[in-house]
């Protein structure tokens, strides 16, 4: 199978990938190690930057058996102007297990799946999806909550570029969440109740911010980055508004006083930030699981 839209997930897989990632997250943190995924390979293909993405998928794969190879895209045939699809049929030929894409294009990871005959897991397409991402996200806050259920989530800021918000926006009301989407009236899409950052954050029991995607904006914020964080970004002030013990996420990486106070996103009573990229590996583990097959 492949794994591209949190869409193509029953609830049933979504609580199992849960579960699963959990038992990783508790056997990597006592040093268990697994062969589940034993003699399989792993391509890697990253068109766009990554660190915590392309870091975790490979170090889940190597945590479960697996061997991983990263085409270095930018010194590859792509800068010989290689189309995506002739790139995929060469990967293919390759004869892979699994393959993880990220690409700036929306759908550019179901076109690949398409194609090969791996199994596709998409690590981020344009502003589409980025569904590893909410699985994580989703993944840490049971890890901390117990339950999703009637647990208020503010997702504030650039909502129109996210894909990290789309996708969590699915994921998360599927688990009893109730999710509240917020941010500058420029930065939010289209069907979208709107709703001010304040309005969004008040009461809330976690509030997730997320970066200002400044590649993908033509301006429409201007030149002043730092007037965002007292109009839209999270201050002490507007976290004193949240339910009391309102925890923090930030999918990464942040532009600090920008969106996120740093040191708000510093605070181990609060921040979720540090346990997002740990549950990252334990869910990427049980996303190639999923689609590889093989439980130990
Ligand atoms: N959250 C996330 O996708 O981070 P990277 O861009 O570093 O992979």
């Amino acid at each position: 199978m492949d794994l591209i839209s949190i869409d193509s997930l029953s609830d049933g897989q979504i609580a199992s990938l849960i579960e699963r990632a959990r038992h990783h997250f508790a056997g990597n943190r006592a040093g268990r190690s697994s062969q589940a995924l034993d003699g399989k390979i792993l391509f890697n293909l990253f068109y766009e930057n990554s660190t915590r993405t392309l870091m975790s998928f490979a170090t889940a794969a190597h945590r479960l058996g697996m061997a991983v190879v990263t085409l270095p895209v930018e010194a590859s045939s792509v800068k010989k102007g290689e189309t995506l699809e002739d790139t995929a049929r060469t990967l293919n030929a390759m004869r892979p297990d699994a393959l993880v894409i990220r690409h700036s294009e929306n759908g550019s990871a179901a076109a690949v799946a398409l194609i090969m005959d791996a199994h596709v897991i998409n690590a981020g397409d344009g502003t589409n999806e980025h569904p590893t991402q909410a699985l994580l996200d989703a993944a840490a806050l049971v890890e901390r909550l117990g339950s999703l259920d009637g647990v208020k989530v503010a997702i504030c800021g650039d909502i129109k570029h996210s894909r990290v918000a789309r996708s969590n926006a699915k994921l998360l009301p599927r688990l009893g969440a109730e999710v509240r989407l917020a941010g500058p009236p420029e930065l939010l899409p289209d069907g979208v109740i709107p709703l001010s950052v304040d309005e969004a954050i008040s009461g809330a029991d976690v509030v997730m911010m997320l970066r200002v995607q400044r590649e993908r904006l033509d301006n429409e914020l201007g030149d002043a980055p730092g007037e965002y964080l007292g109009q839209y970004g999270l201050t002490a002030e507007r976290l004193a508004s949240a339910a009391p013990d309102a925890w923090v996420m930030h999918p990464g990486p942040m532009n600090r006083g920008v969106e996120i106070d740093g040191a708000i996103a510093d605070d181990p009573k609060r921040s979720l930030i540090a346990l997002q990229v740990e549950m990252g590996v334990a869910m990427r583990m049980a996303c190639l699981e999923l689609v590889a097959g093989g439980k130990d």
